[in-house]
């Protein structure tokens, strides 16, 4: 397939591009600087000029509390998505967040988001799977160039941080470079791609701690950190069908 990759310098985009060769696609990966989805002039030139089969859309604002506050959230977020959908058969990048209750949660299950970005993240679902698309609901991503908790957990202890860890979170981390090669299968419906190994983020990060002997890791409560948007406490995805986290904490270690 010729696939088109708009939000490629994120963490997704990162691990899609170094895994782009073993897929088998043809693909053409764009920064937000090469294209801003939200511009339908950038969008219609994106798609005239590399005329893709498919679009693997990974741009999003994901600073979760942020996007309560920030009105163009809602443009990255739900209306691109939306309006690259219409034009051309396009496979989102979704969250786990849309589940708000105990989980795991299977695909078919019906969303319930608690939050603005949640909403946004549900509402992009609806339009792209409304317009013939695909939905890879993923979660607790962690990998090279990446932002969330677990991709700058090393180098946070490396650098003699003392780390707050969640204890009260059901966690199922997932490595980018696993998860790129998943989404490049393009399974189409609603799919979710997650790591089979459960975890705390406290419990993995000790796991991290172990290897790196540097910084300390703190356990807390999610109600001690203060967030002003909700996060759910259990937003497992079923099936978890990636490698676990175990196997890829020396990866972690090494590569970020
Ligand atoms: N990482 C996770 O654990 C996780 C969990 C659940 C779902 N997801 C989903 O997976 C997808 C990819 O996430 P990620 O982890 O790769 O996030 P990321 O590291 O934040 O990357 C998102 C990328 O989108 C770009 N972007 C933002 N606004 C844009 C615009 N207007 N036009 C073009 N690009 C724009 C960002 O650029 P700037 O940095 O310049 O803003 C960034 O490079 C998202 O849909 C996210 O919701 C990720």
């Amino acid at each position: 397939m010729r696939i088109l990759i708009p939000g490629a310098g994120g963490l997704v985009g990162t691990a899609l591009r170094a895994r782009a060769s073993a897929s088998g696609h043809a693909c053409v990966f764009l920064d937000r600087s090469e294209c801003d989805v939200t511009d339908p002039r950038a969008r219609s030139d994106a798609l005239r000029r590399y005329r893709p089969d498919a679009v693997l859309f990974c741009a999003a604002r994901t600073a979760v509390d942020a996007c309560a506050n920030d009105p163009s959230a809602e443009a990255v977020n739900v209306s691109a998505p939306a309006a690259w959908a219409a034009e051309v058969e396009t496979w989102l990048l979704s969250s786990n967040f849309v589940f708000g209750g105990p989980g795991p949660h299977a695909p078919g299950a019906s969303p319930r988001p608690a939050g603005v970005y949640a909403d946004q993240k549900m509402r992009a679902e609806a339009a792209v799977l409304g317009a013939g698309g695909h939905v890879a609901r993923v979660g607790w991503v962690y990998g090279p160039n990446g932002r969330t908790f677990a991709s700058t957990l090393a180098a946070r202890l490396r650098a003699g941080e003392a780390v707050r860890a969640l204890y009260d979170v059901r966690v199922q981390p997932t490595w980018s470079l696993d998860l790129a090669d998943a989404l490049f299968t393009m399974p189409r419906g609603v799919v979710h791609h997650a790591g089979r190994g459960e975890a705390s983020w406290y419990g993995f990060a000790l796991a991290v701690w172990a290897r790196v002997r540097s910084g300390t890791v703190v356990p807390v409560r999610l109600a001690e950190l203060g967030l002003a948007e909700p996060r759910p406490r259990d937003a497992r995805l079923a099936p978890a069908t990636l490698p676990p986290w175990w196997d890829r904490v020396e990866a972690l270690v090494s590569e970020t």
